[in-house]
């Protein structure tokens, strides 16, 4: 009942009409606004998209740059690669953090660099990523499976997928699946790995936060930027420790299970000062 009220009233907040009544709407938002209108699209049904474009850019992006840092925070080992690494790409571009000195000029060639990063954001999003991935059956078919199981879906059915038990938990294809391991998704000569296995055979979907096929997220380019810049600057400028260094890691809110990025069941209290 309540989440249906919330939906109602975001969709109305966020209506074509009212948005339109705003100044500096944002490019992005009014440009795809003007398509959707141009291709036809039933305006109750805009005004819902209105709501999924904004939980979908800030929904997720904020709890994911919270547990990342914090798995840095509780891995020292971990910290300590990623800062390495930042502080490499800082000194090859020449750029150096003084007090009082100019801010640093962090470009996209630059978040390209980092693969010790790269992994730690991936390994993060497996352990809290956890959506729901459903979609309209428009035609009898059956879906197979690896194990032989056939299953037979009717026109008008919904499936829902949660890959998060069935394959980013899964100790086959990710041994000892709770624990955060910065380089996991690192070869050994230091490259991004894309060979898992399962059962003797290769996996191809080792890891969907972003979901998959045609409606995988289409921000996902822009929310790994964002949470890399977040974390490059953060290391850049500040330390960070627990203030409880034996601090558990929280569990996620299980009752969020399906709606993308996971939040913690409770605060964490952690220190930062500045590192120049
Ligand atoms: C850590 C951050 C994010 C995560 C984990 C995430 C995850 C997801 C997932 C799982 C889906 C559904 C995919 C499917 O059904 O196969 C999705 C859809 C979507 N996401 Fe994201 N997302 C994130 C950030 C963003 C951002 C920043 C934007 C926009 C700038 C965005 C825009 C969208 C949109 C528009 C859809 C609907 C796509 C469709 O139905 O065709 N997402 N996202």
């Amino acid at each position: 009942m309540e989440a249906e009220r919330l939906k109602r009233l975001f969709w109305n907040t966020l209506s074509v009409e009212k948005v339109n009544t705003k100044e500096n709407i944002s490019g992005w938002v009014s440009e795809s606004q003007q398509m959707r209108a141009e291709r036809g699209m039933h305006e109750s049904m805009q005004d819902r998209h209105m709501f999924l474009l904004l939980w979908a850019s800030q929904g997720n992006t904020g709890p994911a740059s919270f547990w990342l840092l914090l798995f840095l925070m509780k891995h020292p080992e971990a910290m300590k690669a990623v800062k390495n690494e930042v502080d490499e790409v800082l000194r090859e571009t020449g750029q150096e953090v003084k007090r009082g000195g100019p801010l640093i000029n962090l470009t996209r060639d630059m978040l390209l660099k980092t693969p010790v990063l790269d992994s730690a954001v991936d390994e993060s999003l497996r352990l809290t990523a956890a959506p729901v991935l459903t979609r309209a059956v428009l035609e009898d078919m059956s879906l197979k499976m690896d194990n032989g199981c056939e299953y037979k879906i009717r026109k008008g059915d919904r499936v829902s997928l949660f890959p998060y038990t069935a394959v980013q938990m899964d100790p086959e294809v990710h041994p000892d699946p709770h624990t955060f391991k910065y380089n996991r998704f690192l070869t050994p000569d230091g490259g991004k790995k894309t060979e898992f296995y399962k059962g003797g055979k290769k996996v191809k979907y080792y890891n969907m936060p972003w979901g998959a096929g045609v409606s995988m997220c289409p921000g996902r380019f822009f929310a790994v930027n964002e949470l890399k810049q977040f974390v490059f600057l953060m290391l850049t400028y500040f330390d960070f420790e627990l203030k409880n260094p034996d601090e558990e890691i929280p569990d996620i809110d299980v009752r969020r299970w399906g709606f993308g990025t996971m939040q913690p069941t409770r605060d964490i209290p952690f220190r930062y000062r500045l590192r120049f």
